[in-house]
């Protein structure tokens, strides 16, 4: 897969491409990364300018944007704009788009870029959440790692991207790992009996109860087995599993 971003600061990028399993992906040959810089597409090099209607905040000119988008996009690109205004950002999003071939991301900056870009090109626009960052340039890189992770042969263990939040639509449970104790709190000894059944059990109850309590939204009512159904009413009932074995 290739993303290209089309972003006035290619250097905000190089330490985050550099690191874990996006650097991994992109040096396995999974994913190829290009900054373009409308810059380099201004003849002037200036890439904004005031509001027309006055108001604070410089706006992104039309046109290095515009001969950005041209240069990269082709017939088979996804082409998606950040800002605050659009559609959230979600991981069935994230599945989606990891079966396209190119991606090409427009960051805003400053008080956003010329409605003409938007009207002329139709990307589609896309936030990362109800909050206001600088510019796309972080929100770029959430989509390219959420992307890439997902795109086979990016993790070193395929199930752990499967059992993640959010794949499944329940929040993960609690993991643990050595030691067993630590400042007095031990590791629930279901996890360490060895009975899978047991332990998925106890996984599961956890999921659940962690959905209940942080994020009822998400839970997926409509999928639930009669274990599922079983377990949402031991926790409704107010058993709290997390320091029971079983
Ligand atoms: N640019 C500024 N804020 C943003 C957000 N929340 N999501 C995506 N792009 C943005």
């Amino acid at each position: 897969m290739k993303f290209d971003i089309i972003s006035i600061f290619p250097d905000f990028f190089q330490s985050p491409l550099a690191c874990g399993i996006v650097r991994i992906a992109q040096e396995k040959g999974i994913i190829e990364v290009h900054v373009i810089d409308p810059r380099s597409c201004a003849p002037d090099s200036k890439v904004d300018d005031y509001q027309f209607g006055g108001g604070a905040g410089m706006v992104m000119k039309p046109e290095p944007l515009l001969r950005s988008i041209r240069k990269t996009v082709g017939k088979n690109s996804r082409l998606i704009a950040l800002t605050p205004r659009g559609i959230p950002f979600n991981q069935n999003m994230a599945k989606a788009l990891s079966s396209e071939d190119h991606i090409v991301i427009v960051c805003g900056r400053y008080k956003g870029i010329d409605e003409r870009v938007i009207t002329l090109c139709k990307p589609e626009e896309i936030s990362i959440g109800d909050y206001v960052l600088s510019g796309g340039e972080a929100a770029a890189f959430v989509l390219i790692e959420a992307i890439t992770r997902l795109l086979p042969g990016a993790l070193g263990n395929r199930d752990s991207a499967e059992s993640d939040s959010f794949t499944t639509p329940l929040l993960e449970a609690p993991r643990y790992t050595r030691p067993n104790s630590y400042r007095r709190h031990t590791v629930p000894a279901v996890l360490r009996n060895g009975n899978h059944a047991h332990i998925a059990r106890y996984r599961r109850k956890m999921a659940i109860e962690q959905t209940l309590e942080r994020r009822p939204d998400l839970l997926p009512y409509e999928t639930f087995t009669m274990q599922d159904l079983n377990i949402l009413l031991e926790v409704m009932n107010g058993k709290n599993s997390r320091h029971k074995t079983r």
